[in-house]
C-alpha cells in the first residue's frame, strides 16, 4: 500500500552542508572513517549523506513521478535513507512505481491527484512539508496533446488541458515550494519544459506555448529567488522514449528523430542538479539542427521540416482509472 509515511530522523536538510553533519564512528582528521549506509566520509568533515549521483538531497518531491521522466528519475534517486514523495492522477502506476522505490531502499508516499486542480498542488506541498520542505522538488508532470489529424484544429479541450497542466498546474506547484523552500532557507526546484519551447512544433502549438511559458517563469522564478538559498534547474529535453513520444503519430511511423532512452534522459538531468546547473538543453545535436534550421528562410525550412511532422493520439484528457484512497499520503 502506498501511504503517507513518517519523516523520520534527519540529520541534516542542508543540501549541500560546509559544515561536519552527525556522523557514526572515530572521526580523525585526515585519515579515513566509518559511516552508516548512505553517507559518505573521510577526511575532516566526517560523514555526509551522499547518493551515489553525489546529491545531498534526503526529502525529495517529484511531480508526474508515476511514470516516464518522473519515475526514471525516482528510481535513479532511491536510496536508503531517501524520502520521496511522488504525486500523480492514477492511483494504480503510482503504487507500481512506490513499490519499486521501496525495494530500492527508500522511504515513499505519494498522492494520486490531479496537481493542476486550483489548491491542489498547494495541498499536497503542505502535505509532504510538515516540519520541513521537500529539498529538491521536481517538476515532471506534463500532458502532451495537438493535432489528431493533418489539417485538423486541436480540439480546445485538449489545448486548456495542456495548458492546465504543463504551464498553470507547474507555477503553482513551483510558487508553493519556492515560499517554504526560502523560509527554510534552501531547496532546488527542477522545472521540465521543453525543445519545443525554443522551437514550436506546428503539430502541437498549445503544447510548445506551454512550454514556452513554463521556461519563461523558470527565468524569472530564478531571479526573484537569487540569494535566498533556493535554486532553480530548467530542463529543456528533446524527445525521450515515453509515452509522450509514443503519441506522436509520424508519416509511416518513423522514428521520432534522435530520441533519447528515459534513463539516459534521467542520468543528464541529474548530473545537472549535482552540478549546480541553471539550464539543461539535450540532446546538444538537437538544440544545434534547430538553430540551424532556425537560420534558414521559412519557406526551406518548412520543406526540410515536412518529414518531421506528426500527428497526435491526444487519449483520454482525464485518467481512466479513478484516484484510489491508499495511495493519497
Ligand atoms: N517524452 C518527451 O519526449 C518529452 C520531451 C520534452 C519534454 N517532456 C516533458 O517532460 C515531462 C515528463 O514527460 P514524460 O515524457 O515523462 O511524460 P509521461 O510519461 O506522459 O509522464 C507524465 C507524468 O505526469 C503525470 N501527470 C499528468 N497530468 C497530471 C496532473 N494533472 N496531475 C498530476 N500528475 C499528472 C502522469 O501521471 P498520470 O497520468 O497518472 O497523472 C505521469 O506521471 C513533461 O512535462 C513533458 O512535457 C517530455
Amino acid at each position: 500500500m502506498c501511504v503517507a509515511t513518517s519523516t523520520g530522523k534527519r540529520a541534516s536538510v542542508q543540501p549541500s552542508p560546509p559544515w561536519p553533519i552527525a556522523s557514526w564512528g572515530p572521526i580523525r582528521r585526515g585519515s579515513s572513517i566509518r559511516c552508516r549506509p548512505g553517507w559518505r566520509g573521510g577526511g575532516p568533515w566526517g560523514c555526509r549523506w551522499m547518493s551515489e549521483h553525489g546529491l545531498p538531497y534526503r526529502k525529495i518531491a517529484i511531480a508526474g513521478g508515476s511514470r516516464g521522466i518522473g519515475a526514471a528519475l525516482a528510481r535513479a534517486l532511491a536510496a536508503p535513507g531517501r524520502q520521496i514523495a511522488l504525486a500523480a492522477r492514477v492511483a494504480g502506476q503510482l503504487e507500481r512505481t512506490a513499490q519499486d522505490l521501496r525495494r530500492r531502499g527508500a522511504e515513499v508516499s505519494c498522492r494520486a491527484g490531479d496537481l493542476s486542480r486550483p489548491g491542489a498542488a498547494a495541498d499536497w506541498l503542505q502535505a509532504i512539508s510538515r516540519d520541513n520542505p521537500p529539498e529538491l522538488l521536481i517538476i515532471a508532470m506534463g500532458l502532451f496533446g495537438g493535432r489528431p489529424a493533418a489539417g485538423q484544429p486541436v480540439p480546445e479541450a485538449v489545448s486548456r488541458r495542456v495548458i492546465e497542466v504543463n504551464l498553470t498546474g507547474a507555477i503553482a506547484l513551483a510558487e508553493a515550494a519556492a515560499v517554504r523552500m526560502r523560509q527554510a532557507g534552501q531547496g532546488r526546484i527542477v522545472l521540465i519544459s521543453s525543445l519545443a519551447a525554443r522551437d514550436p512544433l506546428p503539430d502541437a502549438a498549445a503544447y510548445s506555448a506551454a512550454k514556452a511559458g513554463l521556461s519563461n517563469y523558470a527565468a524569472a522564478l530564478r531571479t526573484e529567488l537569487a540569494g535566498s538559498g533556493v535554486s532553480v534547474l530548467l530542463v529543456e529535453p528533446g524527445h525521450v522514449e515515453t509515452r509522450q513520444a509514443a503519441q506522436q503519430v509520424t508519416q509511416e511511423a518513423k522514428p521520432l528523430p534522435m530520441i533519447v532512452p528515459v534513463e539516459q534522459a534521467a542520468e543528464r538531468i541529474l548530473r545537472a542538479v549535482a552540478r549546480g546547473r541553471s539550464r539543461l538543453v539535450f540532446p546538444r545535436r538537437a538544440a544545434l539542427a534547430l538553430a540551424l534550421l532556425n537560420a534558414l528562410p521559412r519557406r526551406w525550412r518548412a520543406a526540410l521540416m515536412r518529414d518531421q511532422r506528426f500527428t497526435v493520439d491526444n487519449g483520454p484528457l482525464q485518467p481512466e482509472e479513478a484516484p484510489r484512497p491508499p495511495c493519497n499520503g
